[in-house]
């Protein structure tokens, strides 16, 4: 059974999925309006990954004895100033949520749930994919900078790039 401490957590974190998952949609959107497919496409499986991280949440919280409650969402940038500039807000939405996965544990640790403590270890492992990730793409659109040419040519590989982390990291329900 989960303790109240806990249940209240593992909601706020349900919540930074669902925020996660909108705020890639968003992305994918603004990406896909600007004619770049790759990125966009690259941001909508983004999006579904973090909806399934989401979902795992709620059935856990909901078989321990707990309530997974479904709130409402901070509304996500609907604009970026580059593709710089939406990869960093990538990066860094990824630090923060490997921060929140951080004091979940700890609060686990706290509450001496050791079956909370090894169902979050799966979300301590992806959270490391997913900043290596972010910092992998960031480092190449940092490289590109404005040119176009660069854009186009990253477009095409960053198909190729969620093939691989879907392939090495696919998120189980
Ligand atoms: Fe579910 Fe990207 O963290």
């Amino acid at each position: 059974m989960l303790s109240e401490k806990l249940n209240k957590v593992l909601n706020e974190q349900i919540r930074i999925e669902a925020e996660s998952s909108q705020i890639y949609l968003s992305m994918g959107s603004w990406a896909e309006v600007k004619g770049l497919e790759g990125i966009s496409s690259f941001m909508y499986k983004q999006s579904d990954e973090e909806r399934t991280h989401m979902q795992k949440l709620i059935k856990f919280v909901n078989e321990r004895g707990g309530h997974a409650v479904i709130s409402d969402l901070k509304a996500p940038a609907t604009e970026f100033v580059s593709f710089q500039n939406m990869f960093e807000e990538l990066y860094k939405h990824e630090i923060f949520v490997s921060a929140s996965i951080n004091n979940l544990v700890h609060v686990s640790l706290e509450e001496k749930d050791y079956a909370t403590h090894n169902f979050l270890q799966w979300y301590v492992a992806e959270q490391i994919e997913e900043e290596a990730l972010a910092r992998t793409i960031l480092d190449k659109i940092n490289l590109i900078g404005e040119d176009k040419g660069g854009l186009y040519l990253f477009d095409r590989d960053i198909m190729q790039i969620s093939v691989q982390s879907a392939a090495s990291s696919g998120p189980a329900i």
